[in-house]
């Protein structure tokens, strides 16, 4: 499936409740803090529902509902951030291409090689990012 077609060779389980995550409070304020990662981010959820935000070309938040079932994968160097719903619960598969690096770089990153990589494939695909005004 996906994961062999994609290389996601590291596989682990997130469930975010108070019970099961080390510093649970500290966690979702970090994942809410908007951040970007030198990799993707893959996630699929088994359980419950959350919101991946991300940012549009035009630097406005998106919010996409995620539930079980759905995959999300953002590219390297795109500002996010995520937080849970009303539902208060999430079960996600985190995977990785080869050894794990979930480290945050919060904003602002422009100089980031990953959001320079980031930046440039969006041009290519025609949409040149503009100024929020
Ligand atoms: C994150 C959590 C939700 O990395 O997996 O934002
Ligand atoms: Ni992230």
């Amino acid at each position: 499936m996906i994961r062999q077609a994609r290389g996601y060779s590291y596989m682990d389980l997130l469930d975010l409740c108070p019970e099961k995550v080390e510093n649970y409070e500290q966690k979702l304020k970090n994942f809410y803090t908007e951040h970007i990662h030198a990799d993707e981010e893959i996630r699929y959820c088994l359980e419950g529902s959350g919101y991946f935000d991300v940012r549009d070309k035009a630097d406005r938040w998106i919010r996409i509902l995620i539930k079980a079932g759905d995959l999300i994968v953002l590219p390297a160097g795109i500002y996010h951030r995520f937080t849970l719903d009303t539902s208060n619960y999430i079960k996600l598969m985190r995977l990785f291409v080869g050894e794990p690096v979930w480290t945050p770089f919060n904003r602002p990153q422009e100089d980031h090689p990953a959001r320079k990589e980031y930046i440039k494939s969006v041009i290519e695909k025609g949409g040149l990012p503009v100024k929020a005004h």
